[in-house]
């Protein structure tokens, strides 16, 4: 039998998702939408694209809740973004009731799931999903962090010209403009950063990771990105299903790791098939936990605003 895998939320993010599982051919998909008739049209073009693709895994797609039971990854991407008169308040307390609705269904449903929070904005969101579900730590986390990386990895390569494959690189904290690319832990090919390129050039490409959403958000005029957010979903995925036990960054509640409790924030955690199996505390220098401090602080300010607006 496959693996089971949710998807909430048809949009964007949550389609590109939905396509990138069904094409690895290992996991049943079902897509939920409140939209009527939206999930269901978008799961079964993807099914028909099944013998042209070679997956012959089932992608279905529903407005409710009960095809997605026993799902073993369920992955939330439901929200709204941003619009006109609205400020990041507004966002974020619609996004708590919309993440708080969809969490109550799917731990319902799907009791021993594993669930992967992407709505936005993600520390919060994972916060209150993490609180709503009652799940233990390690099955609720969100993502975040493998995408910035990605993008931080995407600038190094092309500014190098070596292949992206050749990138590693870490980034801490919360997924804003004040999240913590680990430039000391950044290599390429084993060598660190630091030896194939001065200060200003890796601090350019600090900077232009931090607002890798924003230069999409620019450039689409509607919408943020969505193919980067969904393969980073998809490798996250794929680590758990297949007990890969990847080290990846990945937004994790802390319990005194790196000197923070009770928050949810960017870490480097091993990904397995009991989904967080780890968190990976390194070592930093005062200037970079200084730096993770200031990204949890944040965050807690978003949560305080839940705790104020949100019932
Ligand atoms: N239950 C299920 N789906 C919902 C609900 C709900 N309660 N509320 C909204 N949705 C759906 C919308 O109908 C829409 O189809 O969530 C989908 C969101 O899709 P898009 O607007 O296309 O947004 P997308 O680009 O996919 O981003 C989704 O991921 O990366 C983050 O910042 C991004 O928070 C955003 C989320």
């Amino acid at each position: 039998m496959r693996n089971k895998v949710t998807i909430v939320g048809a949009g964007n993010v949550g389609a590109t998702t939905a396509q990138r599982i069904h094409q690895l051919g290992y996991a049943d998909v079902v897509i939920v939408d409140v939209v009527e008739d939206l999930p269901q049209g978008k799961a079964l073009d993807m099914l028909e694209s099944g013998p042209v693709i070679g997956s012959d895994a089932l992608v279905t797609g529903s407005n409710g809740y009960e095809e997605s039971a026993n799902s073993d990854i369920v992955v939330i991407t439901a929200g709204i973004a941003r619009g006109p008169g609205m400020s990041r308040d507004d966002l974020l307390l619609t996004n708590m009731k919309i993440t708080s609705a969809v969490t109550e269904q799917v731990v319902k449903y799907s009791p021993n799931c594993i669930i992967i929070a992407v709505t936005n904005p993600l520390d919060a969101m994972l916060q209150n999903i993490y609180e709503k579900s009652g799940f233990p730590r390690n099955r609720v986390f969100g993502m975040a962090g493998v995408l910035d990386t990605s993008r931080f990895r995407t600038f190094i390569a092309q500014e190098l010209d070596v292949s992206v494959e050749d990138v590693q690189a870490y980034v801490l904290g919360g997924h804003g403009d004040d999240m913590v690319p680990l430039v000391r832990y950044t290599t390429v090919g084993g060598i660190p950063i630091t030896e194939l390129m001065d200060d200003d050039q890796i601090q350019k490409l600090v900077i232009r990771a931090r607002q890798g959403g924003g230069e999409i958000v620019a450039l689409l005029k509607q919408g943020s990105a969505y193919y980067a957010p969904s393969a980073s979903i998809t490798q996250m995925v794929e680590s758990v299903l297949l007990d890969k036990k990847r080290i990846l960054p990945a937004c994790a509640y802390l319990e005194g790791e790196y000197g923070i409790t009770g928050l949810c924030v960017g870490v480097p955690v091993k990904l397995g098939a009991n989904g967080v199996e780890q968190v990976i505390e390194i070592n930093l220098t005062e200037e970079e936990r200084g730096a993770l401090q200031n990204s949890a602080d944040s965050v807690k300010e978003l949560i305080d605003v839940m705790a104020k607006g949100g019932s």
